[in-house]
């Protein structure tokens, strides 16, 4: 048998093991969703209309979200989203053409992205009717693309920053059943594909949510202000570790596979402690902003709020935001950042996003208020801040993940030494079997590349 062989039977072995062991090395309670709360998410809240989906979608790159519209319809009213959107951002290989995937429609491709708009607004109202009713339930959608949209975003930052060994990336992966062990298992893929399995499990999630509201309009009950905001608040809250219950017959998490990895979706809810874009529009007093009061609730040392300040452009004539925007009217601890999106004009035009970003730094630039200001305006800058800011947040926690890492391959060891190394098919035994076949793995794997480190360069 050559060493490709012995090795591909390994990693069958491996994978039938971790079949086997079920929900032992996961689940609500392993370390996985540990792993998970340890790594930041980015929320949007704001006002109704006030620019949180386009923000999202500037940030992003990407042109898919429903957006308000200027005819007289529900949008009119601002009530536009929902129902909340988490929305996965994955890196797939150079070449590959960009595909979203809803969870609810896992064998679905998307590529045609007005699809994707047309079935969040669909999906939306099969919960809710064409109504306008809110609902709590989340759509959760992944995008996946080789684009540099979110190259700014530095996943997956935690692979270079770990500096994981094989043999505690093969037994965590195991562990957390998140890579499909074969399609790992060529010499050439092994490096990629050791970062698109990190890239599954530490991809950026960025939630769109409805609008805070201050009265409930002609259709809706009366308790939907204080309904949105507590929907809302559970979203940016901190410490938020309930598993989210079975609704629509979802799974509490649920896997999708895509050609080269396997990932799991997991729910808001393992997401916890998540950064906030407080979205308050710069025609409206800073003093009634939903967003700020509501952030400095739940987060009163504004450690993980960043004020994003949009519709700069809609301001009155002879009028400026230069007091929000330096920080004097309401200081905040990450700097205040100025938007200009798309209007409703250039919605409906169709005006692309690479147009309209370049319109956005055109205005900074050309601004006499705030041209001074313009290196550290718009959406391009707000991406680079997020991602600046989620690298130290996860570099920051490091130590503990890492940590968390090994924990659990003691525990893996020392569970084997209190079952006293058991043959029977139990749990133990399939923990044991697994560090077994992994050490095998990491041994032969080491020998069939000669001495070289699989995963070395960092
Ligand atoms: P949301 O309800 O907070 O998600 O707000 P949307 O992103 O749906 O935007 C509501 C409306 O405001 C849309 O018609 C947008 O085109 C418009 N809008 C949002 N941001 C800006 C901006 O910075 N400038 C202008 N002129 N219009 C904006
Ligand atoms: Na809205
Ligand atoms: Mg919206």
């Amino acid at each position: 048998m050559t060493t490709m062989e012995s090795l591909i039977g390994l990693v069958n072995r491996i994978q039938r093991a971790c079949t086997m062991l079920g929900d032992y090395g996961g689940g609500a309670d392993g370390a996985l969703p540990t792993l998970w709360e340890a790594l930041p998410s980015v929320a949007v809240v704001g006002g109704q209309s006030s620019g949180k989906s386009s923000v999202l979608e500037s940030v992003v790159g990407r042109d898919f979200l429903p957006r308000g519209s200027g005819r007289v319809t529900l949008r009119s009213i601002g009530i536009v989203t929902r129902r909340p959107l988490v929305l996965q951002l994955h890196k797939t290989e150079e070449g590959k053409p960009e595909y979203a995937e809803f969870l609810h429609l896992p064998k679905r491709i998307f590529t045609d992205f007005s699809l994707v708009r047309k079935e969040i607004q669909d999906e939306t109202d099969r919960l809710t009717g064409k109504t306008k009713q809110i609902s709590p339930v989340p759509i959760h959608l992944s995008i996946y693309s080789p684009f540099g949209h979110w190259r700014w975003f530095g996943w997956p930052v935690v692979a270079r920053l770990t500096n994981l060994g094989n043999l505690q990336w093969m037994k965590f992966m195991a562990a957390a059943k998140v890579v499909d062990l074969a399609s790992a298992c060529t010499v050439e893929g092994w490096r990629r594909r050791q970062l698109l399995a990190m890239a599954g499990v530490v991809n950026l999630t960025l939630i769109d949510l409805p609008g805070l509201t201050k009265v409930a309009v002609e259709g809706q009950p009366d308790n939907i202000v204080q309904d949105i905001e507590n929907m809302v608040r559970s979203y940016v809250e901190k410490n938020i570790i309930e598993p989210e219950p079975n609704i629509n017959g979802l799974d509490t998490y649920h896997t999708c596979r895509s050609a080269l990895v396997t990932i799991t979706v997991f729910p808001f809810s393992f997401m916890p402690n998540c950064i906030i874009l407080a979205i308050t529009p710069a025609n409206q007093d800073i003093a009634t902003s939903d967003a700020i009061k509501l952030a400095r609730e739940v987060d009163p040392t504004g450690e993980r709020t960043f004020g994003v300040l949009t519709k700069l452009d809609l301001m009155d004539k002879g009028t400026h935001a230069l007091d929000v925007l330096e920080g004097k009217a309401y200081k905040l601890q990450h700097p205040w950042v100025g938007i200009v999106n798309r209007s409703q004009a250039d919605i409906n035009k169709n005006v692309d996003m690479i147009i309209a970003r370049r319109k956005e730094k055109e205005y900074f630039a050309n601004s006499l208020d705030y041209s001074h200001l313009a290196s550290k305006m718009g959406s391009e800058y707000l991406a680079k801040l997020l991602s600046k800011h989620l690298e130290s947040v996860i570099r920051a926690r490091i130590p503990s993940i890492t940590s968390l890492i090994n924990k659990t391959i003691d525990e893996l060891e020392s569970e084997m030494d209190n079952l006293g190394r058991p043959i029977a098919v139990d749990a133990g035994a399939q923990l044991y079997t697994i560090l077994e076949l992994c050490r095998a793995f990491d041994k032969i794997f080491k020998e069939h590349l000669d001495g070289g480190r699989p995963g070395g360069d960092r």
